[in-house]
């Protein structure tokens, strides 16, 4: 197969953890007789630099003359603790999202076996852990206008806003992704505050009869945040809105063992973006200790959407092995035992291809 894929290493970690997975690409390339080829662009702090925009137009482009995107990571701290910055690398990782319509943001969690001993959460807690949380990533209170701060300073305004639209394709899309699983989807909002939340309720009533064979649930957000580290298992896909996705799915890495550790998948309209959920690490940049794996793991989601699910599976076969053999990063490894570099870590699971 050929296949065009764009680069967006973006900023901290990005370029190390990028590499890492595109030395497995090539290996799964060399494997399997395809041809992958690489277009590079900038996004975040990196691109403000270089032109001024988190997401210069040049970029957009890039991705949408591609197949699939693969993003690393964004943000600087040169800009965090400086709230008076008009521009963000962080705009540009959002409006990348809203260009190029990826409405929803798929993130497994999933226990790797050899990571159960390695879980700060107990064994029997995280043993058979294995659910999807389905982030709608578009709108809610990332985007609702109006946001901002009135003329004088004395106040800021962040809203949060859903469409009927905009909640019932991506709960749609959450009732397919259960019928291919274990048929059981659960609505996290927070519906006894939020009118939000209550439409999204509404909305997903309105579309449980039209899926008979799902068991359809609701849960408080609150409540989700404990069950999820109390009885992982109980979840088999999650859909909720855009800032409740993102602060859940931080806290359920905890059960793979490490942030390090989570991929994810974004799609909608056109072209779809992988990328790991974690974030910039800036503290690691440059020493060559970030874990690589969420990274390589998202590379592996992109070759099965794509329709590559052997390469897909040999890719995950691959990071098994070099978990059972405790070639790991600093965040996995155990006092006193020996851990590997980012580029040690990936060429390991590269060579296992
Ligand atoms: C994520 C990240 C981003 C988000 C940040 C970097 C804007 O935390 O992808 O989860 O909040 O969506
Ligand atoms: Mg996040």
């Amino acid at each position: 197969m050929e296949l065009k894929i764009a680069l967006l290493p973006g900023d901290g970690i990005g370029p190390e953890i990028i590499a890492q997975a595109v030395g497995v690409l090539n290996a799964v390339e060399a494997k399997y007789g395809h041809k992958f080829t690489y277009t590079k662009a900038l996004v975040g702090a990196c691109a403000i630099d270089a032109t001024g925009n988190p997401y210069p137009d040049e970029t957009h482009q890039v991705c949408l003359d591609s197949d699939v995107v693969l993003f690393g990571a964004i943000g600087d701290p040169k800009y965090d603790n400086n709230p008076t910055s008009k521009v963000r690398p962080e705009q540009g990782l959002l409006a990348m999202r809203k260009k190029l319509g990826l409405f929803a943001n798929l993130r497994p969690i999933q226990l790797f076996d050899s990571l159960a001993d390695r879980s700060p959460l107990k064994r029997e807690v995280v043993e058979g852990a294995d659910f999807v949380c389905v982030r709608e990533l578009t709108s809610g209170m990332y985007f609702g206008e109006p946001q901002g701060r009135d003329e004088a300073n004395t106040y800021a305004v962040d809203t949060c806003k859903y469409t009927r639209e905009e909640i019932e394709r991506i709960v749609r899309l959450a009732f397919d992704l259960a019928g291919k699983r274990r048929g059981h989807l659960t609505v996290v909002d927070k519906a006894n505050v939020l009118e939000t939340s209550r439409l999204w309720r509404e909305v997903a009533q309105g579309i449980a009869p039209e899926y008979p064979e799902i068991k359809l649930d609701y849960m408080f957000v609150d409540n989700a945040a404990m069950q999820i580290i109390r009885q992982p298992t109980y979840f088999d896909v999650v859909v909720t809105e855009n800032m409740f996705g993102d602060i859940l799915t931080d806290e359920a890495s905890v059960i793979s063992g490490s942030l390090g550790m989570l991929p994810s998948a974004s799609v909608g309209s056109q072209v779809a973006l992988f990328e790991p959920i974690h974030g910039s690490y800036p503290q690691a940049a440059g020493k060559n200790i970030a874990n690589p794996m969420a990274t390589i793991l998202s590379a592996a989601m992109l070759l099965e959407h794509v329709g590559l699910t052997d390469e897909g599976t040999a890719v995950r076969k691959a990071v098994d092995a070099a978990l059972a053999a405790g070639v790991v990063t600093e965040d996995l490894a155990q006092k006193g035992e020996k851990c590997y570099s980012t580029s040690e870590v990936g060429e390991y699971i590269a060579q296992q291809i």
